[in-house]
């Protein structure tokens, strides 16, 4: 898989896709990941790429030339083009598996007070990662790429994926490790008995439970 970010702050993703599974997953090229300053892309002397709003209005808008030329240099006809937004659709779990199944994505982060509406015309999703607004797509896209890199086939342990909070629908079981017995908390019991079958089951069961408890949304599949 390829992935390409057009950012005006490519520093921004360096500690985030060197460190752990990314870089790895870079490493052992399951997927390439390039960023495209758009600025570079701007005709404009001093490389401007934002303008005053039509209308008036507080803050700075992205304009459609550098965005555009810069998503032009490298789209395909593989491509899938998605713009951050906080208006977009809101990201799940069931979205980064689709998007594993894609060969090229370009990300556009936008900045500022946002972007001319016109770049609409030029993308296929816009996608946003919650009901919050952010100063930039930079950690959206990051959040998003690091969702999708670890479901790409070897990445991470395939049972550990499947496994995961959100698949099926479902929340993830609960999960402990050594000491045994920490300040007086035990670890279930069950867990030590060595009895997969029983295992297994308490973990589908711990997984319906907690999923009841904390989000009852999934159950009905009111996230989708
Ligand atoms: C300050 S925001 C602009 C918000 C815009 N004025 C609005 O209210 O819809 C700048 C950029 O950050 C990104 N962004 C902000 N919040 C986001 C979110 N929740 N999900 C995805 N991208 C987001 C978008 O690329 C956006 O163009």
């Amino acid at each position: 898989m390829k992935i390409d970010i057009l950012t005006l702050f490519p520093n921004m993703f360096e500690g985030i896709f060197r460190e752990s599974i990314i870089k790895r997953a870079i490493a052992n090229q399951k997927v390439e990941i390039n960023l495209i300053n758009f600025r570079d892309f701007s005709s404009l002397n001093n490389q401007q790429v934002d303008d005053t709003p039509y209308g008036g209005g507080a803050g700075m808008v992205l304009r459609c030339e550098p965005l555009i030329a810069a998503l032009e240099s490298v789209k395909t006809k593989d491509s899938l083009v998605i713009l951050l937004t906080p208006q977009g659709k809101t990201y799940n779990q069931q979205m980064a598996q689709s998007l594993t199944k894609q060969k090229h994505l370009i990300l556009i982060c936008g900045h500022y007070e946002g972007f001319d509406e016109r770049i609409l015309n030029f993308v296929d999703q816009e996608i946003s990662i919650g009901d919050f607004v952010l100063t930039g797509g930079e950690i959206a896209a990051a959040a998003i790429v690091d969702s999708v890199v670890r479901l790409v086939d070897e990445v991470i342990n395939a049972e550990s994926a499947n496994n995961d909070s959100f698949s099926n629908n479902l929340l993830d079981y609960p999960t402990y490790t050594k000491p045994r017995v920490f300040r007086g908390l035990e670890v279930p019991e069950v867990l030590l008995s060595g009895n997969h079958e029983k295992i297994n089951k308490w973990r589908q069961e711990k997984q319906i439970e907690i999923t009841k408890q904390k989000r009852p949304d999934l159950l009905k599949g009111e996230n989708k």
